[in-house]
């Protein structure tokens, strides 16, 4: 009787102990147990949605698994809400459609949407298949241009980490925030070519409490650039280039288009157009960005290290004398090295009507060696607090600083 009493009581205890590994263990499931193939060949939407379905109505939660394979998938849209934490786990390569005549009326090629409490990793690879509709992108030409679609998008999602992730070749931005909060983006790999059209790394928009860490970016446009309504972003770790470089803005197209409390420390910039910039249109409509940090930041062979351009037209005649009414202010660059291929290392272009407060430049050692004589530091309508060493003289170019 007692003996049993002891088996009872181990029973319970062993019970007790191993009851909260049970519940926080993940519930898997494989979409090839749903249709899938990752033959390369066949079409795995279906499978995908409904291994979704299942993994979302799932009382405790799931995971969709993508095992090794290549798996071709057409656009789709997987929405929560669900039942638990979801997740995405693709140890394998999801490939979209080749487009030979891009006509098809998509945005994206993966959407997640309304969606909580969810992972994406798995460290396989997300394949866009850009090359075939590259030459259909005609934006730069055409203002009113059909936009290709990006790779991953994330919509109106919140508490959510993507993490060990390769994304190569999207046909447009690669990943995409709008409306989502309290992100985290690490350990990702993210590349396409030098020339390919707006192929951002990771584009954020509307969107709060974002963190994205340790990533390496290789593009033909931003590596990570923000558009309105985003804020308390931390960026560290991530490599850029080729590409366009980080970049806040272009922003005042719409009015109210604000960017706040943006953190970006300890990133390198190789071969980049630009390595950090803040950039609005002019003319543009009223805005702010604001308490924007840069620091540690080091650059190796880029055209514009630090700029800011507030006259920024493109695609548009720019009439000189028109300014931005985007009020920049708080911007800190701090402790910025490393080496430039064009004269003005350090381009402050800020607008004469709303001219940039508060402009922190410290610790600066941006150093060219072209015909022309070393490298310059320019800034224009801009309030500069000057600190730290500085290579070259801060503010000593052609246009003075405001002081
Ligand atoms: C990122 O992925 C690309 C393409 O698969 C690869 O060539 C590159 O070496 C990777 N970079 C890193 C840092 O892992
Ligand atoms: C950004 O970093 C600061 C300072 O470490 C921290 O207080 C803040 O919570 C971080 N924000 C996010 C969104 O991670
Ligand atoms: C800086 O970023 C690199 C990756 O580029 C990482 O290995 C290193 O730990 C980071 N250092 C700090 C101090 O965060
Ligand atoms: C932008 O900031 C201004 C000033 O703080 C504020 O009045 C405006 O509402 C903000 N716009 C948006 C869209 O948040
Ligand atoms: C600036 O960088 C150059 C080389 O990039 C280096 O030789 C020099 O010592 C640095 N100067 C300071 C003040 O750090």
């Amino acid at each position: 009787m007692g003996s049993s009493l002891v088996v009872l009581f181990v029973c319970l205890v062993f019970l007790l102990v191993s009851l909260p590994r049970v519940l926080a263990q993940q519930t898997f499931f494989d979409v090839t147990k749903y249709g899938g193939v990752g033959d390369g060949i066949t079409e795995n939407v279906k499978a995908f949605t409904d291994a979704w379905t299942v993994a979302c109505q799932n009382n405790g939660g799931g995971v969709v698994l993508f095992p090794p394979g290549v798996y071709l998938l057409s656009p789709l849209v997987l929405n929560g809400k669900c039942k638990g934490p979801i997740g995405v786990q693709i140890e394998g390569t999801l490939l979209a459609r080749v487009e030979k005549e891009y006509s098809v009326d998509i945005d994206h090629w993966i959407t997640f949407k309304y969606v909580d409490n969810f992972v994406i990793n798995g460290g396989g690879s997300l394949n866009g298949q850009g090359p075939s509709a590259w030459p259909y992108n005609d934006c730069k030409k055409n203002p009113h241009c059909k936009r290709l679609p990006g790779s991953l998008r994330l919509d109106y999602v919140t508490n959510a980490r993507i993490n060990h992730i390769t994304s190569i070749n999207s046909k447009n931005f690669h990943i995409g925030l709008f409306a989502s909060h309290d992100i985290t983006i690490s350990s990702i790999n993210i590349s396409a070519p030098a020339n390919s059209p707006n192929t951002d790394g990771i584009h954020l928009g509307l969107s709060q409490n974002i963190q994205i860490l340790d990533a390496a970016i290789a593009t033909g446009d931003d590596c990570i650039s923000f558009s309105t309504g985003t804020n308390n972003v931390n960026i560290s770790g991530v490599q850029c280039g080729p590409g366009h470089g980080i970049s806040i803005g272009s922003l005042g197209k719409i009015v109210g288009d604000n960017v706040s409390f943006v953190d970006i420390r300890n990133c390198t910039f190789f071969g980049t157009q630009n390595g950090v910039r803040i950039k609005t249109w002019a003319p543009s409509e009223p805005g702010i960005v604001s308490h924007i940090t840069f620091e540690q930041i080091q650059v190796d062979q880029v055209e514009n290290p630090v700029i800011i351009d507030q006259q920024y037209c493109p695609s548009r005649t720019c009439d000189p004398e028109v300014y931005s009414r985007v009020q920049i202010e708080e911007v800190q660059f701090s402790n910025i090295w490393g080496t430039s291929i064009t004269q003005n290392v350090v381009n402050l272009k800020c607008s004469k009507t709303t001219p940039c407060q508060k402009i922190g430049l410290n610790d600066i050692n941006l150093t060219y060696s072209g015909r022309e004589g070393p490298g310059q530091s320019t800034c224009s309508n801009a309030h500069v607090r000057i600190s730290g060493r500085q290579n070259p003289p801060a503010c000593t170019g052609k246009d003075k600083a405001l002081g």
